[in-house]
C-alpha cells in the first residue's frame, strides 16, 4: 500500500531530487500535493521551480501549491549563494505550462489532513516548517490526524552549516519548528549527521548521468552547480545531498541509524538561534519527541537513488 505524502519543499536542487525519486516510485508513495514554502529562494520562485520538477517527472497528476512567502517572525534569510539565482540553477529546465493551484498551501495541508483517515498522511518536510506550523496555528485539530512528520533539518554532531551553531531549514524559522519539534507529531529528523555522510562524488554523479534519460542529465546538472559552493567550503569528494534522504528513510530506513531522544530549538540567543539541541546522550529528562537520525549507508542510498531515477523519463 503506497504511503500517502504531502511534500513541502523550497526547490532548491536537493529538494527537485528528492522530489524526483518520490514520483518515480508511485508504488510507495502517494504523493497528494507539494506545497511550496519560502526558503532557498523567494516562494514565487520556489513555487515555480515546483512546478518545473513535477513537469520534468512526467506527473501530470501532482498539484502544486503556493504557502507561506516569509517565517512566522523573522526576516526570510535566502541562499541564492548555494542554488543560483532562480534557486534551480544548472538545466535549462523550461518555463512550467503547469499552473499553481489556487488554494493557499496552508489550507490545502488543513484541508487535506481533515479529509483523509486519521494518522494516514505523512508530511515530507525538505525546507523551512513555515507552512505546517502555521497549519498547526490556524487548526490545531490537524495536529492529532498527522501520521508523522519526516524532515531534513538540524544537526548535533554535525552542528550547522548556515551559521556555526544551526541548518539553514531550521535557522530561517526557528520559531516553526519550535511550533513542531513541541507539537507531540510523531517526528524523524534527517540532520546535518547524516546528509554529509552522502557525498555526490563524481563516480556517483556520472552514474546518474550516465542513466542517459531526460531525468539523468538534469539531476546532473543541478547537482553539479549546487556542489560548487559546498565543495570549496568542506574541501571533500563531493558535496552533502541533503532533501533526497528523506523519501530514502522512507523508501529503505533500514540504510540509517538513529535513536528517539529530546530535540529543542534555540529561538532566543543571536549568537544560537536554530540550534537544534538534541539531547543524544540522555543526559536531560525532557520528553524524547524526535527519531533524531545519526548515520546512513552512503552507497545503499546512492543505488536507490539511481536505480529510481532511471525509471523518469
Ligand atoms: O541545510 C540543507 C537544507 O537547506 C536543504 O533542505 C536545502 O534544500 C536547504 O533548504
Ligand atoms: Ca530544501
Amino acid at each position: 500500500m503506497a504511503r500517502k505524502i504531502i511534500i513541502d519543499t523550497d526547490p532548491g536542487q536537493d529538494d527537485a531530487v528528492a522530489i524526483l525519486l518520490a514520483l518515480a516510485s508511485p508504488e510507495d508513495f502517494e504523493v497528494l500535493g507539494i506545497v511550496a514554502v519560502a526558503g532557498n529562494v523567494t516562494l514565487a520562485q520556489n513555487a515555480r521551480n515546483a512546478l518545473k520538477v513535477v513537469e520534468l517527472s512526467g506527473r501530470k497528476d501532482i498539484a502544486v501549491y503556493a504557502g507561506c512567502e516569509r517565517p512566522m517572525r523573522r526576516t526570510l534569510v535566502t541562499a541564492e549563494h548555494v542554488h543560483g539565482e532562480t534557486g534551480l540553477d544548472g538545466p535549462d529546465l523550461p518555463l512550467p505550462k503547469l499552473k499553481l493551484e489556487e488554494q493557499h498551501g496552508i489550507d490545502y495541508l488543513i484541508e487535506t489532513l481533515l479529509a483523509h483517515e486519521e494518522k494516514t498522511v505523512t508530511l515530507a518536510c525538505l525546507g523551512p516548517l513555515t507552512n505546517v506550523a502555521m497549519a498547526m496555528v490556524k487548526e490545531p485539530r490537524i495536529i492529532p490526524r498527522i501520521q508523522e512528520i519526516v524532515l531534513m533539518g538540524g544537526g548535533y554532531f554535525e552542528m550547522g552549516n548556515i551559521t556555526p551553531a544551526a541548518e539553514f531549514n531550521i535557522y530561517v524559522d526557528p520559531d516553526a519548528a519550535d511550533v513542531v519539534m513541541r507539537s507531540g507529531v510523531p517526528i524523524t529528523m534527517v540532520p546535518l549527521d547524516v546528509t554529509h555522510m552522502m557525498q555526490s562524488t563524481k563516480p556517483r554523479l556520472e552514474r546518474i548521468r550516465g542513466l542517459g534519460n531526460k531525468a539523468g542529465a538534469a539531476v546532473y546538472d543541478m547537482l553539479s552547480f549546487s556542489e560548487r559552493f559546498d565543495l570549496k567550503k568542506y574541501e571533500s569528494e563531493g558535496a552533502p545531498l541533503h532533501d533526497p534522504c528523506v523519501m530514502a528513510y522512507m523508501l529503505k530506513p533500514d540504510l540509517f541509524q538513529g535513536r528517539h531522544i529530546n530535540v529543542e530549538i534555540e529561538t532566543g540567543s543571536e549568537l544560537t538561534v536554530g540550534m537544534t539541541v538534541a539531547d543524544y546522550w540522555g543526559v536531560t529528562n525532557r520528553p524524547k519527541n524526535v527519531n533524531f537520525l545519526r548515520s546512513g549507508n552512503a552507497d545503499g542510498f546512492y543505488a536507490l537513488l539511481t536505480e529510481r531515477l532511471a525509471r523518469l523519463p
